[in-house]
């Protein structure tokens, strides 16, 4: 979702800031836009519209010293994509200039009580704050202004200001949204997320809710000071950029989601490396002692993070015995259900980011329950607000379409699970680097699934079916394929097909069936001849253990507990390349964002 960038710095600004919104690019957005500080003219320029940031770099002339601006990709809330809409926004006077990520609840409040008089151009949000601002200035000076104005914003924000009186000081306060600040001896960095700063900054702080920040030059020195909510000064903790280029290029794929389609036996590995202390799987103590005792666990998440959920309720309830339910953050955020007193929570997201999940944790703590977030960025909001967190260590994940992160996660949980178990009896190392091989073998043959994809009409009303955890895998297929094809698919329970669904089933429709688990083979080929002699156009994905030998893909057996992971590698490809033929946007699929930063 919306991400922003500012620079004060020695360097060329508006460099700093179009190269970070490039680097933004993957949250997801429908429009960009700039504003900084031309030194020669001393006046500031702004340029937006709708679009890819890469117009904005080259539709527009950025000629002339510039060491100070903001820069800002849309994903739109309040109001169309379109010039008008997009950030940066102004007081009505043009005073003060801002860009923001996220959602003001009570903006018709304000504009009601304070900004009745005020001409509004756009239909966002921003624009409000940037006039209340404006509002508190005339009687006070801009610092407390702009802190006045904050203290006033119910929602989530993460903001960048300007005061065009002065061009020596970038403002910033944040709630709820994410938003960090990189420091280096020529400058100070504001942005997003962390793939801003590669290449800009090596050390970074994590701005915390409600605190107001002023990045400013003193002395000749770049420095920056944090407050707190009630004004007092405080020293943040200093992180190391751990990114490099390599890691968040796309090291010769034609797009990221290939890349990190392939890169997935490399994360089964890195887990296991990261995991295993002394031969053996280890989780920190204090991770295990926060389900010790529990009669129940409650597993949040939302999309392939959910899909996750349920592939780690099964290896839950089957290793550690305790009940494990799941539920969709966004659902249980407002509508809760019956809760066991001695429950723990399980909170599962790639960017640890995830607003949804969020509004749960924040009523998760409040309910004094125990909380692990499992995420792939340590600093991130669900990670420092969560009892504890384990990293999935899936390196960057840029693709709008999660894919190594989703497996990251399913093999966390299942050592998480394994871990927790009296008498787990599976050798999970075993299993594990088994799973990493059959990955390779798979990945492998994907010029073959290529094909397959050419020779099949999936291109409506396309249905995965699975039974069990096959089920589970399919529901993941599913959105795979729909949010970068575009093509109507959903996931069913096999045996769920004939109580109404299977009315849709005619001449050539796709049905793809995923088949890992013995005990379930016979049924699920019943449902196959149930489509099949519907006129349905079947491609079956199974294992050597459930293989026949017409079956279109067979995979190489892994534990029937972490087969989720392997079983969707296939269904990966068939979405990639699907997309791939139609000519999709593969990387930015339409309307999505990579982190959901609003509820
Ligand atoms: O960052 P999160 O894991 O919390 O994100 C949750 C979902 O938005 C995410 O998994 C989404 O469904 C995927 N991008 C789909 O591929």
């Amino acid at each position: 979702m919306c991400g922003i960038v500012g620079y004060f710095g020695d360097l060329k600004a508006t460099d700093v800031i179009l190269n970070g919104l490039k680097k933004l690019e993957y949250r997801g957005y429908d429009s960009c836009g700039i504003c900084y500080h031309n030194l020669n003219t001393d006046r500031f320029v702004t340029y937006k519209d709708k679009g890819r940031v890469k117009h904005l770099k080259h539709d527009f002339d950025y000629n002339g010293d510039n060491h100070f601006g903001i820069g800002h990709t849309r994903w739109a809330t309040h109001g169309a994509p379109n010039h008008i809409n997009s950030h940066p926004h102004s007081s009505q006077s043009g005073r003060f200039v801002i860009v923001h990520n996220g959602v003001i609840e009570n903006y018709k409040e304000l504009v009601a009580k304070y900004l009745s008089a005020v001409y509004f151009t756009s239909e966002t949000d921003t624009e409000v704050i940037a006039n209340l601002i404006e509002y508190f200035a005339v009687s006070y000076p801009v610092e407390l202004a702009i802190r006045k104005a904050l203290a006033m914003l119910e929602g989530s924000y993460a903001l960048l200001i300007i005061d065009k009186l002065n061009p020596n000081i970038i403002y910033a306060g944040k709630n709820k949204s994410p938003l960090l600040l990189g420091l280096r001896n020529d400058g100070v960095c504001l942005a997003s997320d962390l793939m801003a700063f590669v290449g800009v900054s090596s050390e970074y702080y994590v701005i915390e809710d409600k605190t107001f920040v002023k990045a400013e030059k003193v002395d000749n020195e770049y420095r920056f000071s944090m407050y707190d909510p009630i004004g007092i000064e405080f020293t943040p903790i200093r992180h190391e950029v751990s990114l490099n280029d390599d890691e968040i290029n796309r090291g010769g794929y034609d797009h990221y989601m290939l890349k990190e389609i392939c890169e997935q036996p490399s994360v089964i590995r890195k887990i296991m490396t990261n995991y295993i202390k002394d031969n053996r799987f280890h989780i920190k103590q204090d991770v295990l002692d926060l389900f010790a005792n529990k009669k129940r666990i409650y597993i949040l998440a939302a999309g392939t993070s959910m899909h996750a959920g349920f592939v780690g309720k099964i290896n839950f309830e089957t290793l550690t015995k305790i009940p494990t339910e799941v539920f969709i953050a966004s659902e249980f955020a407002y509508n809760k259900p019956l809760l066991e007193k001695e429950a723990a929570f399980i909170l599962i997201s790639q960017s640890g980011e995830t607003a949804d999940l969020r509004a749960c944790l924040v009523d998760i703590n409040k309910m004094g329950y125990p909380s692990l977030t499992i995420t792939n960025v340590k600093t991130s909001t669900l990670a420092r607000e969560a009892t504890n967190y384990l990293l999935i260590h899936a390196g960057p994940e840029i693709a709008v379409a999660s894919t190594k992160a989703y497996v990251g996660q399913i093999a966390v949980l299942a050592i998480l699970a394994y871990v927790l178990a009296d008498n787990p009896k599976i050798d999970m190392i075993k299993e594990m680097s088994r799973l990493a091989v059959a990955m390779e073998a798979i990945i492998d043959k994907k010029e073959y699934i290529h094909d397959l994809v050419q020779s099949h009409l999936i291109k409506r009303n396309c249905f995965y079916i699975g039974r069990g955890i096959d089920y589970y895998t399919s529901l993941e297929a599913a959105l795979k394929l729909k949010e970068i094809s575009y093509i109507q698919t959903e996931g069913f329970a096999a045996g769920e097909l004939k109580h109404g669904t299977i009315a849709l089933i005619e001449e050539d429709v796709p049905v793809i069936a995923i088949i890992t688990q013995r005990h379930i083979n016979k049924n699920t080929r019943s449902n196959i001849q149930e489509v099949k002699s519907r006129g349905a156009d079947v491609l079956v994905i199974s294992t050597n253990d459930t293989s026949e030998p017409e079956d279109d893909i067979i995979l190489m057996d892994v534990h029937d507990l972490l087969s989720p992971a392997l079983a969707v590698i296939p269904t990966q490809l068939i979405a990639y390349y699907k997309a791939l033929d139609m000519g999709k946007d593969i990387d930015k699929p339409r309307n999505l964002a990579k982190s959901v930063t609003v509820e």
